[in-house]
């Protein structure tokens, strides 16, 4: 279109019905084109809340059947916690402190003056005696670590008072001659080798067991795969470490590896299991 016909056309009555029509148009279909995007988004919003609320449901659901389960789990372990408390009740009642293999000595518990022992020779050990009532378990102990290729020595079993003594006199004498106060060394000396009569090596129920490649009773003890298979399997025999490390104010003795003793494979099954002392286990019954 021309200059000239364009300026014609702005101010004719064709341009005037042109714009009136566009007008109406626009009119008609803006409205209506706001319309239909208002329902298909109230349409979209109406879905959108219908989906929120079956999850806010499906949530609530499962949030339910978790919380039934949690009190469902709660009062199962109430239930195994009151089992547990039963068997515990049963294993005081059942642990009698008159049992052979319960007898308990320390300082607190000097051997009587009357205790009498039948002893037999460990094989293997060099005439070594034990209870004769603990070398069927003590021996299988011993097979079952040879059989896994380890190589157990008991360097010690029963002691009669006098070879205590012997031990105890010796251990002072070497620190005497470090140097230490006579006080001083018995005081040491009584958390080592058990005062004469104070010791379970008198009943024929202990053993010291080292390992053949490290055979000094030191803290290194316990790092040879003998320490470490016995701490591990020794209830499965009936025996317990006797002077467990951190229960030393209990027994009165320092952390010993090597110090096993028969107390029957029920108790040691429970006092190893729950790392306690022998002791601790008899107090169980009072
Ligand atoms: N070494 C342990 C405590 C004893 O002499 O019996
Ligand atoms: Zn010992």
């Amino acid at each position: 279109m021309s200059k000239q016909k364009r300026a014609r056309y702005a101010g004719s009555v064709r341009f005037y019905k042109h714009l009136l029509i566009a007008c109406i148009v626009a009119a008609i279909v803006i409205p209506t084109g706001f319309c239909v995007f208002l329902t298909v988004s109230n349409r979209a919003l109406h879905r959108t809340v219908k989906d929120l609320e079956a999850q806010v449901t499906e949530l609530q659901q499962s949030a339910q059947i978790t919380t039934a389960s949690i009190s469902a789990s709660d009062s199962s372990s109430t239930v195994s916690e009151n089992a547990a408390e039963g068997t515990e009740e049963e294993e005081k009642l059942s642990i009698s402190t008159d049992d052979w293999n319960l007898f308990l000595v320390n300082e607190q518990n000097f051997l009587p003056s009357d205790f009498t022992v039948e002893l037999e020779t460990l094989p293997n050990t060099g005439k070594k005696q034990v209870d004769a009532r603990i070398v069927e378990p003590l021996t299988e102990m011993l097979d079952a670590m040879e059989e896994e290729g380890l190589r157990p020595v008991v360097c010690s079993a029963y002691r009669t008072i006098e070879y205590q003594t012997e031990l105890f006199e010796n251990y002072i004498d070497k620190r005497l001659a470090e140097g230490w106060t006579y006080e001083d060394a018995f005081y040491k000396a009584r958390t080592r080798i058990a005062i004469p009569g104070a010791s379970e090596h008198h009943t024929g129920l202990a053993v010291d067991i080292v390992s053949k490649t490290h055979q000094q009773l030191d803290d290194a003890q316990a790092d040879t795969e003998e320490a470490i298979w016995l701490a591990e399997h020794c209830a499965e025999y009936g025996f317990i470490l006797r002077y467990p490390e951190g229960k030393e104010d209990i027994t009165g003795i320092e952390y010993e590896s090597w110090h096993f003793r028969y107390v029957g494979e029920e108790a040691a099954s429970y006092i190893m299991e729950n790392e306690i002392t022998l002791e601790e286990y008899l107090a169980l019954a009072e």
